[in-house]
């Protein structure tokens, strides 16, 4: 199986039974916000002509509509994750694709001698409601692509192993908390714990999966408008939550594992099948002096490229679509029906949040379930933004601002109080279809759930968050619970969420429970 980096979790996967195409991605993504690190305007993305497309979802650095319009031939089939929405499948056909075939979850399916499998996940903070992984297996090799997704069933991936690659997301793609107004030792802080929770969950992920070679992958962006430029990682700086390949190829090296290697855009990975073990050979497009240098001397590398893509940047900011409409009419007339059906997103958020777009402010009173100006109250959560980002939004009725706004880094937000879920779910299901989704997601949540014993405590085996495995995922320091797929903490002895609001964690002492179950240390 060789397999060839284009860039980020861009990877061109051949083997004796065909060839599959995934996340191909070379546009500035979000507002023109991010690039691939490193620079791959060197790829020849029409040279692939791949058997089969795989996305494995629909965030703009997975997804690039150029790539797919000008360089992917339009009778490719494409393998189909288990979305609950066919968001994907219908962009995909107005971009003229028309060969799909559709997976089940989990399912392994066979393509002529090459065996796939598919994970979905379908949760509201998957994605934009909807992430996957992929596995392939060649009859000699097997490689999972897990990309940036969270598995939360590794008995199912591993079911299809064992495997001899593995590539995976370590690095934040996140604003938290760059974008926050926080006194600077409080951003470092959290920045720092953004930063290492990133590298062990994804240790932890290469742990479980116990690939032969590990391939970071997925990110950092390579941030090179003027405005977000200080955001990148120049100098492994201990706070930064955006660390490189390098950064994470050392990280899993120190926590005792040798079997990293790193892909730029043009490396090829070619992995052998020998004698009772696997080989890899790892192929650089330039040599290794100037590999390196990329990482060892980030900042005049990203100068240059910033200097490249200038340009670039200025015409997509010249392209974004105006609006000169009443913006608190237009939101209201879009959102208040959404409002409408929020039942449990509403009552989770339930407090006013300001958006201060340039020199309006607006409220969405998710108590109240509508959109108003601001009357003057205290807001706990609050983001202000330029007001050409909101009107290119609402010209082109923008239905996921995650996948926009928030990803782009180009707002500025505060809060007092926990982190809510609830109000970036809301602003990833700004259509019908979508937040009744998600909806019924959540009324789902609230069945019954296995008690593990973790120290002194029974504590539903299933995360409160997103139902990752505690008996897997769980440490506990002093009384707290930490679930390591998203760092979120629990209080075991009252089981509230120190994280996140309106999660609560099912915790009864050992001594008041019946029964016993595995024992989670840490
Ligand atoms: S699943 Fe997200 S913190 Fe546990």
């Amino acid at each position: 199986m060789k397999i060839t980096c284009t860039g980020h979790a861009g990877l061109f996967i051949e083997t004796a039974h065909g060839s599959i195409l995934c996340d191909p991605w070379r546009s500035p993504a979000y507002f023109a916000s991010w690039f691939v690190f490193p620079d791959n305007s060197g790829i020849d993305f029409a040279s692939f002509q791949p058997d089969y497309l795989y996305l494995s979802h629909l965030h703009r650095d997975h997804f690039d509509p150029d790539v797919l319009a000008r360089f992917v031939p339009k009778t490719t089939t494409v393998l189909l994750p288990d979305f609950p929405t066919d968001d994907l499948r219908r962009e995909l056909g107005e971009l003229g694709f028309r060969s799909f075939v559709e997976t089940r979850d989990g399912e392994p399916l066979d393509l002529g001698g090459l065996r796939i499998m598919i994970s979905a996940m379908t949760s509201p903070a998957d994605g934009p409601l909807g992430d996957s992984a992929l596995a392939v297996d060649d009859g000699e090799i097997k490689f999972l692509n897990q990309n940036d997704s969270r598995p939360r069933d590794f008995d199912l991936i591993n079911a299809f192993g064992p495997y001899d690659g593995h590539s995976l997301q370590f690095s934040g793609a996140i604003w938290w908390p760059v974008v926050y107004d926080l006194a600077e030792a409080t951003k470092s802080a959290l920045g720092a714990r953004k930063r290492e929770n990133g590298m062990a969950r994804a240790t932890r992920f290469a742990e479980s999966v116990a690939a032969k070679f590990v391939f970071p992958n997925s990110g950092p962006p390579a941030l090179l408008d003027d405005e977000l430029f200080a955001f990148n990682d120049f100098s492994n700086s201990d706070d930064n939550p955006f660390p490189d390949q390098t950064v994470y190829l050392d990280y899993l090296a120190r926590h005792g594992h040798d079997n990293g290697r790193l892909l730029i855009p043009g490396s090829t990975a070619e992995l052998v099948a020998g004698a009772g073990d696997t080989r890899c050979t790892v192929t650089h497009p330039m040599p290794d002096d100037d590999v390196r240098r990329i990482f060892t001397d980030k900042h005049a590398y990203l100068e240059a490229y910033a200097e490249r893509e200038r340009p670039r940047i200025a015409a997509e900011r010249a392209s974004w679509p105006r609006y000169d409409g009443d913006l608190a009419v237009a939101l209201a007339e879009w959102w208040d029906p959404l409002l409408a059906l929020a039942d449990r997103i509403g009552p989770g958020v339930g407090v006013p949040v300001l958006l201060e777009i340039g020199d309006e402010k607006i409220v969405i009173d998710f108590g109240a379930r509508e959109v108003r100006r601001w009357l003057g109250e205290e807001c706990r959560y609050r983001f202000a933004m330029a007001h050409e980002l909101v009107e290119a939004l609402v010209a082109e009725h923008e239905i996921d601002w995650v996948n926009s706004l928030f990803l782009s880094l180009r707002f500025r937000a505060s809060r007092r109080g926990q982190y809510n879920e609830f109000i970036y779910t809301f602003f990833k299901c700004l259509a019908p279809e979508r937040l009744s989704y998600a909806e019924g997601w959540y009324a789902e949540q609230e069945g019954s759930d296995e008690l593990i014993r973790i120290g002194d405590y029974m504590v539903q085996r299933r995360c409160p968050h997103l139902k990752a495995d505690l008996a897997r995922f769980g440490e506990v320091h002093d009384g707290v619970l930490q679930c390591g797929m998203h760092g979120w903490r629990f209080d075991l002895a009252t089981g509230r969420c120190l994280t996140s609001e309106a999660h609560q964690l099912r915790s009864v002492p050992v001594a008041e429970a019946d029964g016993a179950g595995a024992e989670v240390g840490g």
